[in-house]
């Protein structure tokens, strides 16, 4: 696929095969998560990759979202690696996203489909994987083949036009 194919190709998929995701492919997606550029290189981004019954179980106690998809990854950040500078918004979150963002698109490249989830309960993530305080969770992605019957949601199509996302300069 070319880049272009990847981009117009990806959706939130949101119903999965149960097809366990190929060797290859998750060493793939781990390693777009390893190359991800962050804030001064600090390199912050932590993750737990969740595959057996067990794991699932307790990513399906913490978020309605994971749509039946047979792999995970939780995407963290280390708050005492994060670059910070004051009257600056921290870049932990903003690295973690680039670091998802990529694993999205490789997932995509690979013939795999994927969904970025917020809806999950944080704070019984870090109790449930004993988090230490410093390691902050950000989001899930759910990932793994498509269902057959998987398609694009009502969302996926609706963008606004580029010109009212441009700012304007105030008059
Ligand atoms: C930061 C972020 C958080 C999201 N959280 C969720 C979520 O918790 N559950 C879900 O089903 N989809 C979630 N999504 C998927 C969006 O709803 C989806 O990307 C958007 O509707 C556009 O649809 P598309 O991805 O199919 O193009 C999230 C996406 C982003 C970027």
């Amino acid at each position: 696929m070319t880049f272009r194919e990847v981009l117009e190709s990806r959706y939130s998929v949101r119903k999965f095969a149960p097809d366990p995701v190929p060797a290859d492919k998750l060493a793939a997606v781990l390693e777009a998560v390893r190359v991800a550029p962050s804030a001064k290189n600090l390199q912050p981004v932590r993750f737990r990759l969740f595959t057996t019954p067990e794991e699932l179980a307790l990513v399906d106690a913490c978020t309605p979202c994971r749509y039946g998809a047979p792999a995970v990854l939780l995407f963290c950040y280390d708050d005492e690696v994060a670059w910070k500078k004051e009257g600056r918004p921290d870049a932990g979150p903003v690295d973690v996203s680039i670091a998802c963002t990529y694993a999205m698109l490789e997932a995509a490249n690979q013939g795999l489909g994927s969904v970025w989830v917020m809806n999950a309960d944080c704070a019984k993530l870090r109790e449930l994987l004993s988090l230490p305080p410093r390691i902050l969770p950000i989001c899930l992605l759910p990932f793994g083949f498509a269902a057959p019957d998987a398609e694009p949601g009502p969302m996926h199509a609706r963008r606004v036009p580029l010109e009212a996302m441009r700012l304007r300069e105030e008059a």
